[in-house]
């Protein structure tokens, strides 16, 4: 079994599809050992996206993700990481496949409304940076 770490962001919570994302999340075969509603300021965005600081998007990046609430999980299934990025779909929703998350409630590459871990390493830092050990039991 693997864990990843991912997000409902804040695009997709406003818009009243948190309820379907995880509807989906338990139909696809995931179990859910953490979740909860944040509001991120721009600093714990910041923190969070520290890998993109370079990048040209990085300001309208930590903007949107503390614009509004987001729902943050930890997912355990096999092979987690890739599994969720599959159900996912492709970072820009104009690209992803039919069926996939971004695809029906993304509407731009940075509203995608979804997040999930790319790697273990990350995996390990997100999960860390949001969950303590005894919320994971
Ligand atoms: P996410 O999986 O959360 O990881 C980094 C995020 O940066 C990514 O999803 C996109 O939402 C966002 N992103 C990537 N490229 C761009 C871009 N060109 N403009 C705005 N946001 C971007």
């Amino acid at each position: 079994m693997e864990r990843t770490f991912a997000i409902i962001k804040p695009d997709a919570f406003a818009a009243g599809h948190a309820g379907q994302i995880l509807s989906r999340i338990y139909s696809e075969g995931f179990k859910i050992v953490g979740l909860k509603k944040l509001y991120l300021s721009k600093v714990e965005a910041e923190g969070f996206y520290a890998v993109h600081s370079a990048r040209p998007f990085f300001g309208e990046l930590t903007d949107f993700m503390s614009s509004g609430p987001c729902v943050v999980m930890a997912l355990e299934a096999e092979n987690a990481i890739s599994k969720w990025r599959d159900l996912m779909g492709a970072t820009n929703p104009a690209d992803a496949a039919e069926g996939t998350l971004r695809k029906e409630f993304g509407t731009s590459i940075g509203e995608n409304a979804t997040h999930g871990s790319d790697a273990p390493e990350t995996a390990a830092f997100e999960l860390g940076y949001f969950f303590n050990g005894l919320e994971l039991l």
